[in-house]
């Protein structure tokens, strides 16, 4: 989709459109993200939320640029070991259901993000979001597969009378209303941040806990506080750019994986055995990083400079060799599937950036679905090490920095990123969904622009791998690498491991006279703009 002056690319239809008619009335790439957020709590609500948290990065027209994190926190209650049993294994209590909830933080995320950049009134951007939970919208057939394929866990919760109210899944075309989603956003729009983290939302959420087993507590909701950081500047050939620092990994571990590939004097072929390997080797070794040294810094030192330094990567590069993968130590099991998060990019017509990504951490979180103010609630604590060295739902394997703790922020893998040309001009605004895939797609589709001069249709279709240290295993795109390439890999000690998609990823570029934005090509979403 070309666009003149303002877009906007997310997985939802309705909310690009939200956010598209809220710039081309005047308001700027904020006003239109923050709109988009709440229109996506109510039209995706498998990802788009005011139960979970994000990560923005902002780059103002002036240059300026900033990252806000609004990540979820554990509750005051939280203990390292609260996920194990008597016996000391891991349950799966940080997965499903009500102890798995971090301290929701979307709502002062998007309310701190309008204060600062926006020129809106609260307001006048939840006013379409609140329209479309009261007079309800028509859902389709991947919003309908989406509640089938996660029946199992949502119907236990109070969340089954509104999306099973016979027994199965709505069906494409039934006409959803979400009346008290409507309330809730109506008390967040009346008195902004006591409307969610106190009175009555508040009190709901905190019964909701009391139902289940859950230890959030008002005072966890009234503590709750969004945090503007710097954001993470990496360079890669001359192009520049802006990426989230902790609590989320994404900036750093992109970063490193980048600069390591810049060592290349010359980039490998597109889809040569070689371009395979290095991308392999380069996203191995910072997810080794990212795993053993990366958590929220209030807590744990990070060694962030020399992480993202060019020295550290020059090192890093002397130990791939070009004609073996180099195994990580293995400790590790497969992965789950089903998750969900979701990416997306904005930008204004004064060239206002905004990068998005929301989560409730697996597809409709925890399942919990808050009963009277209608939203669900995260599953964001399995994102911590659970038990430090045993896989998390992503099959990440993390380390002690990234354990437990009262208040902390788990570690995310979310890479809202903005692209800067060589002459420092906005160039792209890009993010995607999908755990640890993120960083490493994200990568992809910004290398497939630099590096293969790719347009960005091109960029996001093209095929994607994956390395994340542990499983020790090359995931590949089925049809991705030709018999050829992956019987190379193979024979070069890569354990090739086939999949049907890898992330779900939103992205615009700057194109002659205005903008490109794509949507996954993967997934559902859409772009719109004027
Ligand atoms: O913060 C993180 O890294 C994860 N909670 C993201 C989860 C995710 O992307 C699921 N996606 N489809």
């Amino acid at each position: 989709m070309f666009a003149k002056h303002g877009m906007v690319v997310s997985n939802s239809e309705i909310a690009s459109r939200v956010g598209s008619d809220i710039m081309r009335h005047g308001g700027n790439a904020i006003d239109a993200a923050v709109a988009v957020g709440f229109a996506m709590t109510v039209t995706y609500p498998a990802a788009g939320n005011i139960g979970g948290g994000g990560f923005m990065v902002i780059r103002r027209s002036n240059g300026e640029s900033v990252a806000l994190d609004y990540r979820e926190t554990a509750p005051a209650a939280a203990s390292r070991n609260m996920y194990l049993d008597a016996s000391g294994q891991l349950t799966n209590k940080s997965i499903v259901g009500h102890l798995a909830v971090g301290v929701p933080g979307s709502v002062a995320g998007m309310i701190a993000a309008l204060e600062k950049y926006g020129t809106m009134s609260l307001n006048d951007v939840i006013a379409p979001a609140i329209e479309l939970a009261e007079r309800g919208w028509v859902i389709d057939s991947a919003f309908s597969r989406g509640l089938s394929g996660d029946s199992a866990v949502l119907t236990r919760f109070e969340g089954r009378r509104v999306f099973y109210p016979n027994g199965p899944a709505l069906a494409a075309g039934a006409r959803l209303a979400q009346p008290e989603l409507a309330w809730t956003l109506r008390q967040i729009a009346e008195r902004d941040l006591a409307g969610f983290y106190e009175g009555p939302v508040a009190d709901s959420l905190v019964a909701e806990m009391q139902r289940g087993g859950g230890i959030i507590t008002r005072e966890d909701l009234r503590a709750y506080t969004p945090i503007w950081r710097t954001p993470i500047r990496g360079t890669y050939r001359g192009y520049s750019f802006l990426s989230m620092p902790p609590a989320s990994s994404g900036g750093i571990t992109m970063t490193e994986a980048l600069n390591v590939l810049e060592t290349y004097e010359r980039p490998a072929p597109f889809g040569s055995t070689l371009w395979a390997h290095h991308l392999a080797e380069a996203y191995q070794r910072a997810f080794i990083d990212r795993n053993a040294k990366i958590g929220d810094a209030a807590f744990v030192a990070v060694p962030q400079d020399t992480l993202t330094s060019k020295a550290y990567a020059r090192a890093l590069r002397s130990t791939i060799d070009e004609r073996r993968h180099t195994p990580t130590p293995q400790l590790n099991m497969a992965a789950r599937d089903a998750m969900h998060t979701t990416h997306y990019s904005v930008v204004d017509g004064q060239g206002n950036a905004v990068a998005v990504t929301t989560t409730l951490n697996g597809g409709f979180g925890s399942g919990v679905w808050v009963r009277g103010a209608g939203f669900f609630l995260n599953n964001e604590m399995d994102d911590f090490a659970a038990r430090p060295g045993s896989p998390n739902m992503f099959g990440l394997v993390q380390g002690e920095q990234n354990a437990v703790a009262p208040r902390k922020r788990m570690l995310s893998a979310m890479t809202p990123t903005v692209v800067l040309d060589p002459s420092g001009q906005l160039l792209m605004v890009i993010g995607g969904a999908g755990g640890p895939t993120i960083i490493t797609g994200t990568s992809q589709v910004v290398l497939n622009v630099i590096d293969y001069h790719m347009s960005l249709a091109d960029a996001m279709r093209a095929p994607r791998l994956h390395h994340q240290s542990l499983p020790d295993s090359l995931t590949w795109e089925r049809g991705g690498l030709t018999d050829a390439v992956a019987d190379s890999l193979r024979a070069m000690g890569h354990g090739l491991r086939a999949t049907r998609a890898l992330v779900n990823i939103n992205a615009i570029m700057r194109v002659r006279g205005g903008w490109e934005g794509v949507h996954e090509p993967r997934s559902r979403g859409s772009a719109a703009g004027y």
